[in-house]
């Protein structure tokens, strides 16, 4: 075959292309001359015949002539989607389709309801502090009066960290199994006036069940000044409740004991279902425990080197989770660890 030929050839393929008239007629022309088994590729492989003073110069006019078919193909194909009805090329925004709207990710429950408990007590004045989840037996037991080896620290059912064993007791590491010990750490940073809230985890060797779970969340406050009386603790406290539960919510102190605390209460509200008259939720009494609190030991603040004859001060300590329930209407604690969309979404 002679060079007349591949020109003849180049005329039999532009002419081919020319006459697709769309894209897709345009790509068979392409693929049936230039594909793996296209026409052209006949021709390399009649090269290997040829005498070797040939080869070269043969070899090159082939090669051009692939480019050339190439560049026409392209070329046709670019005209073709240019002017066809699906004229937009892919790098194009249409700006009129609707967006994809990035689904929003929202605030979990329990932290919700602890924004909005640090929210009532900012108004008191109490500002949100926080403290290590790793403590030690001093802060979490001994600074707070309760001595280790005591029944006082059964109820808590802490989890150790290091050996049962270890010597020095007091300074064995422990997970916190409440927030009290941040009293502690405020007490020592800082001289009263002081009014804090601590919102936090805390961690508990209970199975998770219905009302417990091993990892869950608390609320301490702390007010230490000079002359603060129980009349302060029970007028920041019933405010607190009617903010976080409704206006007409009642308080009722019935006397309890904690080591940190003396005197020391439970406090209830009256029954968010029933307002008082009683029902199933309150199991009839019309009232509901949300808290403990109390005057703060002196034995507590000597720990702080703080001065019980001229300081005093209230402290008291919620469940997050315990309060979520209350409001939300959630009937298992397990439900805020299960995650469900549904579940979640819901507010
Ligand atoms: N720390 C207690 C607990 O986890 C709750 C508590 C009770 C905290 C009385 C206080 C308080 O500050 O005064 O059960």
């Amino acid at each position: 075959m002679s060079d007349t030929d591949l020109a003849a050839l180049q005329q039999e393929f532009t002419t081919a292309l020319a006459a697709a008239k769309d894209a897709a007629s345009a790509e068979r022309v392409k693929s049936d001359w230039l594909g793996r088994t296209g026409k052209l590729r006949s021709l390399t492989e009649q090269l290997g015949k040829l005498p070797p003073d040939q080869k070269k110069a043969r070899g090159k006019a082939i090669n051009d002539l692939k480019l050339a078919c190439e560049a026409a193909a392209e070329a046709r194909l670019r005209e073709l989607s240019a002017s066809g009805p699906k004229a937009a090329p892919a790098d194009v925004i249409d700006v009129t389709l609707p967006g994809a709207r990035p689904r929003l990710g929202r605030r979990h429950p329990i932290y919700a309801t602890m924004d909005e408990m640090r929210a009532i007590f900012a108004k008191l004045g109490f500002e949100a502090a926080y403290g290590p989840e790793i403590e030690t037996a001093y802060y979490n037991f001994v600074s707070l009066n309760i001595p280790l080896d005591h029944p006082a620290a059964e109820p808590f059912d802490t989890w150790y960290l290091d050996d049962p064993d270890a010597a020095t007791r007091p300074y064995r590491f422990l997970l916190r199994s409440h927030t009290s010990p941040v009293q502690m750490h405020v007490m020592e940073g800082r001289k009263p006036p002081i009014r804090v809230v601590v919102p936090g985890k805390v961690f508990r060797t209970d199975p998770a069940d219905a009302s417990h779970l091993p990892v869950f969340h608390q609320m301490e406050g702390l007010m230490v000044e000079e002359n603060v009386t129980f009349a302060d603790l029970k007028g920041v406290l019933s405010i607190a409740m009617k903010e976080l539960f409704g206006a007409k919510t009642e308080t009722r102190f019935r006397p309890s004991f904690f080591p940190f605390t003396e005197p020391s209460a439970e406090v209830d509200v009256s029954c968010l279902l029933c307002g008082g008259g009683g029902c199933p939720a309150c199991k009839g009494s019309g009232w509901i425990e949300v808290l403990g609190c109390g005057m703060v030991h002196p034995r507590v603040l000597e720990y702080a080197k703080i001065d019980p004859e001229k300081y005093s001060g209230f402290a008291f300590g919620m469940g997050v989770e315990r309060i979520a329930m209350l409001k939300l209407g959630v009937p298992d604690i397990r439900h805020f660890i299960r995650s469900h969309p549904l579940f979640l979404r819901q507010w």
